[in-house]
């Protein structure tokens, strides 16, 4: 299967005018592509999930900044500075769970601190900056997936939560990584998706890109996992995270941590795949995780049909917390770590 069946967040496009991403929003029916300039719309996409994933929204984020300061590299230094500054404060507060987000954002403007340069010298190195992270994000999944293959064998059936494929990044994936480096290389390997309440990512996005790249996937509802382990039908879990703590605790999609219970429960092992970007040795862990609460309609309603009383109490978290002790390897771009964790700068 060429790699142009697979479908990446983002992409790159040299000059830096604009954030081209697919609007993830109209996933399964329609494939769109759109490019942001201003940056209302960048956070606008960010916070409604047209683009999402940890790694993608890292580099959403960077070079969302890059097209801000590019466009502002015209003006005095003074309005650079000031027009660069808020905007990195507003994408970094986008969304507060994932740490790539933060991550990216902090370091492409670190790179336009040249001081006595000019702002277009400055936005110019922004602009590296940025493009140096779509570069790396795409090379870390490349690398996850060989590293995460190692851990899988042909024949396997693995059940995965959320989307950490294509859609999550600039490249192949964080958790569908070693799935797609396994189908490239003709091993038999196939996909169980959760559906991924509230908003379907596992339905909408993951059943859609292994689809589309000739994978095989099976859609369950989120309540089917157990049954489906119980009855030897699930050999490995593979996920995504959003930030992943010294001690190895992982944020990751709501029903993630009921997902890692069930497989201990059931002596399956719990996979965790994800870039160093999303490691954060500052946080020592998953107690000290800021996780994103959303708006209650989510729950209430899909597709613009009401599903529950209008009014009725929601509890809407984006993210749980799956403790270390709950995960069996830790695969990152630099390889497979083993507890007991300890992740360091
Ligand atoms: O709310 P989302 O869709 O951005 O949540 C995404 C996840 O939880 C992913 O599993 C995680 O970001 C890892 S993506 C490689």
């Amino acid at each position: 299967m060429p790699d142009t069946a697979i479908v990446s967040a983002v992409t790159w496009a040299a000059g830096c005018d604009a954030l081209h991403i697919v609007d993830q929003t109209r996933l399964p029916a329609a494939l769109v592509q759109l490019s942001l300039t201003e940056l209302h719309e960048m956070v606008e996409a960010i916070q409604s999930l047209r683009v999402r994933g940890a790694p993608a929204i890292g580099v959403a984020g960077g070079i969302g900044l890059a097209v801000i300061a590019m466009r502002a590299a015209v003006a005095s230094p003074a309005t650079f500075d000031a027009e660069v500054t808020s905007a990195a404060a507003a994408l970094r507060r986008a969304r507060p769970t994932a740490v790539n987000l933060a991550w990216a954002v902090d370091r492409v403007l670190a790179a336009g601190q040249v001081g006595g340069a000019s702002p277009a010298i400055r936005a110019r190195a922004m602009q590296d900056e940025a493009a140096a992270i779509f570069d790396e994000d795409v090379a870390m999944c490349q690398r996850i997936g060989g590293h995460g293959a190692t851990l899988l064998r042909g024949g396997m059936r693995v059940l995965t939560h959320c989307n950490a494929g294509a859609l999550a990044t600039a490249g192949i994936g964080t958790a569908l990584a070693p799935v797609y480096a396994m189908h490239a290389r003709g091993d038999a390997i196939s996909v169980f998706a959760n559906e991924t309440r509230p908003l379907l990512q596992g339905a909408r996005l993951t059943a859609w890109e292994l689809g589309r790249a000739g994978v095989p996937v099976t859609l369950l509802t989120d309540g089917m996992a157990a049954s489906m382990m119980r009855d030897g039908r699930i050999d490995a879990v593979l996920v995504g995270a959003d930030r992943i703590a010294a001690n190895g605790d992982v944020a990751n999609k709501i029903g993630t941590y009921g997902v890692a219970v069930l497989a201990r429960h059931h002596g399956i092992p719990f996979y965790v795949l994800a870039p160093t970007s999303t490691l954060d040795p500052q946080t020592p862990n998953g107690e000290s995780m800021d996780i994103e609460m959303r708006e209650a309609q989510e729950v209430r309603a899909h597709g613009g049909v009401q599903t529950a009383p209008a009014g009725v109490a929601v509890h809407n978290p984006a993210f749980d917390v799956t403790p270390a002790a709950l995960v069996t390897a830790i695969v990152t771009d630099a390889g497979v770590f083993h507890p007991p964790f300890h992740f360091t700068d």
